[in-house]
């Protein structure tokens, strides 16, 4: 059932070319040029007069919350809040009949986030579900909402589920920028043909399996590690520090990257591994100058960069070289080779990589 893999983690980061078509499948269509989901049309005259949008989630669907509040603000200009729902549910939070609270959540049992939904109802406001899991608890207490089509995910340990997640939201935000005419229409069409194209782009970057397992190879045995990523790919730093601190049990944090010279660089000498996603697209330059930083204090630097680079490779002790895509996109790339590389890590560590020490699947208990 493991589909010759060793650990279902590995088998569903597999997965994702494949699930994340699934989950556009009859839902993009670009040869219409048009994208349709039913929650959506359903409730469209909702979602333009949202005056903002809350989103609301726990642990790695936070994370896909947070590339999603860069995605709508950009795509259909509107305001996004994103919560973790246990504090949200408890902070008597501010909620208008104009707001849409949008929950993320793989399992849809998360107590929090079915908390959180159930407060956000009672407050008048419009609640839509992005869930994996059909008929649970969360997309039925919704009032809308789309599925992640990820199938099963076993693994502990999300990452097929965060993808599938930043898919549906992708969509849901390109829906919105074309009714409120935010986006032009050639960035529109452009974006629906660079999302048929992503499938193809996430093989590729499975590919990168084997330099990850060699840059696994020499810092499994690193105490800590820091993740710094911008724009959209800082919640991928995020994301990619907790998939290797909840796996591999190395301390790890996730920065935006010019948080950095607030507190972390202190931390940097040459024992401290720095991951850091460096696409092209987006604000390279700033990152670069990022790296320089963390090199001039001998940190040692891992870049996640679009094939081809040069300029960081020069910097870098290690590239990991993912396709070409929208900055927009990216975080659908740029994740692929950071859950392979806690992957490999937690295997040399011995460690129980589908069922890491005390963490459950679904979280039902607050
Ligand atoms: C991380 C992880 C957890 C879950 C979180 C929310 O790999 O699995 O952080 O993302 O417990 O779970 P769902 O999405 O089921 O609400």
């Amino acid at each position: 059932e493991k589909g010759g893999y060793d650990h279902f983690m590995l088998k569903e980061i597999y997965e994702q070319p494949s699930v994340i078509k699934d989950t556009y499948r009859g839902r993009l269509l670009s040869n219409k040029g048009i994208i349709q989901m039913a929650g959506i049309e359903d409730n469209l005259e909702k979602f333009l007069n949202a005056e903002r949008i809350i989103i609301v989630a726990c642990g790695t669907s936070w994370h896909a919350g947070l590339v999603a509040e860069y995605i709508f603000e950009e795509f259909a200009r509107i305001p996004v809040e994103v919560e973790y729902a246990s504090e949200f549910r408890y902070r008597n939070p501010i909620i208008n009949k104009k707001d849409i609270v949008v929950a993320i959540s793989q399992s849809g049992e998360t107590a929090d986030t079915l908390a959180a939904i159930k407060l956000a109802k009672e407050n008048g406001a419009f609640v839509f579900g992005v869930c994996n899991v059909v008929g649970s608890s969360i997309s039925r207490e919704t009032d809308a909402g789309a599925y992640t089509h990820a199938g099963p995910e076993i693994g502990v340990a999300s990452t097929k589920a965060f993808t599938t997640q930043i898919t549906v939201l992708t969509l849901i935000a390109l829906r919105l920028a074309k009714a409120k005419g935010t986006m032009s229409n050639s960035d529109y069409h452009r974006y629906l043909l660079e999302l048929e194209m992503i499938p193809d782009k996430v093989a590729e970057a499975l590919e990168t399996n084997d330099i990850a397992k060699e840059i696994a190879g020499i810092y499994k045995d690193s105490p800590n590690c820091l993740y710094l990523g911008r724009g959209y790919n800082f919640p991928v730093a995020l994301e990619g520090a907790l998939k290797l601190k909840e796996i591999s049990y190395i301390h790890a944090e996730g920065y935006p990257a010019a948080e950095m010279k607030h507190g972390p660089i202190a931390l940097i000498d040459e024992s401290m591994p720095v991951v850091v996603i460096a696409p092209k697209m987006g604000h390279y330059d700033k990152v670069v100058s990022n790296i320089q930083e963390i090199k001039s204090r001998s940190g040692k630097i891992i870049a996640v960069v679009t094939k081809g680079d040069t300029q960081v490779r020069e910097l870098a002790d290690h590239v990991i070289e993912i396709p070409e895509t929208s900055d927009a996109l990216s975080p659908l790339l740029t994740t692929i080779p950071l859950q392979l590389l806690s992957y490999h890590i937690a295997v040399m560590r011995g460690c129980n990589v589908d069922q890491p020490r005390n963490l459950a699947k679904s979280v039902t208990v607050e």
